[in-house]
């Protein structure tokens, strides 16, 4: 049987989870690829940090050039993270002409077509199925099981912790601040939690699915990206009260054709969105991820699973290895490439074009003609009103108006939104979430 020797970088959770995950199933995977599979070295920030499974001293070094270089190593996973030190580990990787498994995101978001065109250049191959939802094989399911779709839509539940903090904050009827913090206490959340709550993880997981999904690489800077910092317990609960719920969402959706022959517009973005109770993707709650795919040919698919922790993301660097180790053993380098651009490429729509329905909140004076001087403007701007609610309860000087709009775009309704902000009668800035209704 063939041996294939995988060396790590990074020997921390998931490092550490990885070789723990290899030590157990390592039987099982041989037998399905009838290759032997083994961890030589592995690379750690210092001998004795704790880690949640241990690994054997005998493999470790402080050196990630001892795993890079060491011929005995065949693939190299990167599992250290960053953007810096991380893109040199995999380039010397690459340039050597080993596969290389990463979990990096950020690093893919940022330099994804560089380490694409490493690979191509030194014949190898670059596997990256944990950098997105975790254990769940998106990347794999994109690339190899929906390769006969054209992707419509793809709606992401991909942040463990949005989904968390907005999950407690719906079952609790608590604030953001509150929950956060209460997250932060349990592990849930970082001390620093601006790249999950202000949506930019999310925006970097988004950004490879459109990528793969439509074969060409979006930018992070082209997608618009929304956090959860400014939903509040009232809109959750107004949300509820219509019949949805509020979740953070990563979408990518297939704007309509501007001719036979023109390349795709498509919409990238991540923000916070009101989707039917009734949807499954609303039930999912804590810390799970979910991604939505719908495909011309297949139809509605969901994925549920654990996006992120030690085992979930070694489930999916061992398929990763699974895929190295055959490339390897049949001699098919760069059987699946890590990137194929698309003949017609493609381009990301402006978020002001982008087509949605809305919920929006204003606080109102209390009093007749208050209603008319908002309709007007709606009217004006040519976006229709499907519901209206002042509930009860909130007697005086301003209450809550909650209003729910037909499908507009959303250049026109921030341009209303600003006109409304401006009349005496609404007494703070209206609060605006977009409806996905998943159809
Ligand atoms: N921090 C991420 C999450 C996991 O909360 O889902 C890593 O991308």
């Amino acid at each position: 049987m063939q041996s294939v020797n995988l060396g790590l970088i990074g020997g921390g959770t998931v490092g550490s989870g990885v070789y723990h995950a290899l030590q157990l199933n390592r039987g099982l995977m041989e037998a399905r690829l009838g290759v032997r599979l083994k961890v030589v070295k592995v690379a750690v920030k210092a001998l004795d940090e704790p880690r949640p499974y241990e690994i054997p001293t005998d493999v470790m070094t402080t050196d990630w050039k001892a795993v890079v270089n060491d011929p005995e190593v065949h693939v190299v996973a990167e599992l250290v993270g960053g953007v810096t030190l991380a893109r040199t580990m995999i380039l010397t990787a690459l340039e050597l002409g080993k596969p290389v498994i990463t979990a990096n995101k950020a690093l893919l978001a940022k330099h994804g077509p560089e380490l694409f065109e490493a690979a191509r250049r030194h014949g190898t191959n670059l596997y990256y199925e944990a950098s997105v939802a975790g254990g769940i094989p998106i990347i794999k399911a994109l690339r190899e099981g929906f390769v006969g779709n054209r992707f419509t839509h793809i709606y992401g539940i991909v942040n463990g912790t949005c989904n968390y903090i907005l999950t407690r904050m719906r079952q609790e009827g608590a604030d953001f601040g509150d929950v956060l913090a209460d997250a932060q206490r349990l592990g849930y959340a970082e001390a620093d939690p601006s790249l999950d709550v202000d949506g930019h993880d999310s925006a970097h997981k988004t950004g490879i699915l459109a990528s793969l999904a439509h074969g060409f690489w979006v930018k992070p800077e082209e997608i618009h990206v929304e956090g959860i910092r400014s939903i509040t317990k009232i809109d959750i609960q107004f949300a509820q009260q219509l019949g949805y719920t509020i979740k953070l969402l990563g979408i990518v959706k297939l704007g309509p054709a501007q001719g036979k022959k023109a390349a795709a517009r498509v919409q990238v973005s991540v923000y916070p969105a009101l989707i039917p109770n009734s949807h499954v993707l609303a039930n999912v709650n804590q810390v799970f991820n979910a991604v939505f795919v719908r495909g011309d040919v297949v139809g509605d698919t969901l994925f549920y699973g654990r996006g992120a922790g030690k085992d979930a993301t070694a489930s999916a660097v061992l398929s990763d290895l699974a895929d190295a180790a055959l490339d390897l053993k049949f001699g098919s380098k760069c059987r699946i490439p890590p990137f194929v651009p698309l003949n017609q490429g493609g381009t990301v729509m402006p978020i002001g074009e982008a087509m949605a329905r809305y919920y929006v909140r204003l606080n109102v004076a209390d009093r007749p003609g208050t209603m008319a001087k908002v309709a007007t403007i709606l009217g004006q701007a040519k976006i229709g009103i499907s519901s209206i609610i002042q509930p009860e309860g909130h007697e005086g000087e301003s209450v809550p108006l909650i209003l729910m709009m037909h499908d507009a775009p959303n250049a026109a309704l921030t341009k209303a939104l600003a006109k409304i902000a401006k009349l005496p009668v609404v007494k703070a800035p209206p609060v605006m979430l977009r409806v996905e209704t998943l159809e």
